[in-house]
């Protein structure tokens, strides 16, 4: 695996592959790689030759009361576990790389609408800070098929409409949620739970499977279904974000064009927010209109 921190030497290294008719996979991380990450490289070794991986804490996803010091940072670990996944290219820029000229003049991608509901209206720029990296990573790297984790939903329907409106040639997989055996979504973010919020957390993914089962059984009050729901939050210990049940493809109420339902949940233990999200296809073939749970 070779390591490079300046885009004109990875370029450099890719044009010489592609050249060579090598296909390229592309794995943007902030790093603290965990279990979830590598099966997202994994899933790049089967669609490409070439895989590369980014590590870069990107600062302009973070408010300024947000954990960006604090953000988990384990290069060493995070290399060994890259090389061990047989990643041929890790691409480690610093922020001057990326930012040369500050990140208050650097150009900006938006994709309006996705970006403003859910997490985006929790986290005010989060997710133009998201788009403006990616872009401009996925302009570097010039991949055939970038790899993003279903655990960030939000973020990857945001993804993809960006690279649909800008036409950009590059192919956007989804791997599904990587979970511990409890059910809690893999995060690097599980690592600031104390030991207490840790065994409370997985009640996350518990509330979102009950509140799923209920519609796949023929329940439609779904406002109800989400008051619920963050009850059940409140009253196990969480500080309920949101809990929205949603057409998968808007990130909008279900209406009769909704062919696939997304829950999406955000809610605070301590100081630590955690995310997760279940979906649920709508069968018009059926008598109850959905059932097929995924
Ligand atoms: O999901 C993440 O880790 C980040 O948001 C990403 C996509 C690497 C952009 O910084």
């Amino acid at each position: 695996m070779k390591t490079y921190s300046t885009a004109a030497s990875l370029r450099t290294a890719l044009l010489a592959a592609k050249r060579a008719g090598k296909s390229v996979a592309f794995v943007p991380t902030m790093g603290n790689l965990h279990e979830g990450h590598l099966q997202l490289v994994r899933r790049a070794r089967t669609l490409a030759d070439v895989v590369v991986v980014s590590i870069f804490v990107n600062p302009l996803q973070f408010a300024a009361s947000e954990d960006l010091s604090t953000y988990p940072r384990t290069i060493a670990a995070d290399k060994e576990k890259l090389f061990a996944e047989g990643t041929q290219c890790l691409f480690l820029p610093t922020v001057d790389e990326i930012y040369p000229e500050g990140m208050a003049v650097h150009s900006k991608v938006a994709v309006p609408q996705l970006s403003e509901t859910h997490c985006g209206e929790s986290r005010p720029g989060h997710f133009n800070g998201v788009t403006t990296v990616v872009n401009k990573l996925f302009n570097i790297v010039q991949p055939d098929v970038a790899i993003f984790g279903q655990k960030d939903f939000q973020q990857l329907s945001i993804i993809r409409k960006m690279v649909s409106d800008l036409c950009m040639p590059i192919d956007i997989v989804g791997v599904p949620t990587a979970r511990a055996e409890d059910g809690l979504a893999l995060s690097s973010r599980n690592g600031y739970l104390e030991q207490t919020q840790r065994q409370t957390a997985p009640l996350l993914h518990r509330v979102l499977q009950e509140c799923r089962d209920a519609i796949a059984c023929g329940y439609d009050s779904y406002r109800e279904l989400e008051q619920h729901a963050k009850a059940m939050l409140l009253e196990g210990g969480f500080k309920p974000d949101y809990f929205s049940i949603c057409d998968a493809r808007t990130l909008r109420e279900i209406n009769l064009d909704t062919e696939e339902i997304v829950i999406l949940a955000a809610a605070k233990l301590g100081n630590t927010r955690l995310i997760d999200n279940v979906t649920l296809n709508v069968n018009p073939s059926s008598d109850w209109g959905m059932l097929a749970v995924n």
